[in-house]
């Protein structure tokens, strides 16, 4: 089965280069709904969620600009990248010098993706497929959270446990690019970026991708 992901998910991709971030390369696909239509074939699932793990959103986008230019963030800290996708963020943070990177994500083939993708960036990057969003805060010094804000079910629990992450002491910076749950009020921006998404399912090519904290309330 995992044999099969991984061919399954080389297959559907080619490795390149991702805008704005040279340096950084992650096996992207083109177009998303063939390749959804393919995902849904190939896992006998009609039911299968979009392949996020083949894009570079926005929020992951900003998040790992932010880390190019500020590397101490994580620099030789432990990075929990929270709903990797591609395995982007925690890939940006390996390179700022992070000591070591986990990636997590409710996608088995994110998980496939984020295994190829750390492997194509030489770096070891170990990934956790369940929901942690119940579970008590990872044991890392920084959680970073790319693009989580898109749809209301799991945008109503990212915040919350965020809240427990920074309530133990660990760090959090999240990044987005203006989606619709995004709970404005309850972050702080500290930077923007414009980003070029990679997937023709936004509105715009060209987005702002904004970086925040969390504040306590
Ligand atoms: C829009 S993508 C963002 C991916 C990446 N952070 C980026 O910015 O390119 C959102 C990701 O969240 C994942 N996801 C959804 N619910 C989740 C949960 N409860 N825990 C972890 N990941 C989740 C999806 O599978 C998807 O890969």
């Amino acid at each position: 089965m995992a044999t099969a992901s991984r061919a399954f998910v080389l297959r559907q991709t080619r490795l390149r280069a991702v805008p704005g971030l040279e340096g950084i390369r992650l096996h992207l696909a083109d177009e998303v709904l063939p390749l959804w239509g393919a995902v849904q074939r190939e896992s006998g699932d009609p039911d299968a969620p979009l392949p996020y793990w083949a894009f570079a959103w926005g929020g992951g986008l900003a998040v790992a600009r932010y880390l190019r230019e500020h590397p101490e963030a994580v620099a030789g800290r432990r990075v929990f990248d929270l709903a990797s996708g591609s395995g982007l963020v925690a890939i940006a943070a390996m390179n700022a010098g992070a000591e070591a990177a986990t990636a997590a994500d409710i996608d088995p083939f994110a998980i496939v993706a984020i295994g190829l993708n750390a492997r194509a960036n030489r770096h070891r990057i170990a990934a956790v497929g369940r929901d942690v969003l119940d579970e008590p805060p990872p044991d890392a010094d920084v959680v970073l959270a790319g693009d989580c804000w898109y749809e209301a079910e799991m945008a109503a629990r990212v915040l919350p446990w965020l809240r427990r992450v920074r309530a133990a002491g660990i760090d959090v910076l999240v990044g987005d690019p203006g989606r619709r749950y995004l709970p404005a009020d309850a972050l702080e921006e500290i930077a923007t970026y414009p980003v070029r998404t990679t997937t023709e399912l936004e509105d715009l090519a060209l987005k702002t991708g904004h970086v925040y904290t969390v504040r306590m309330p």
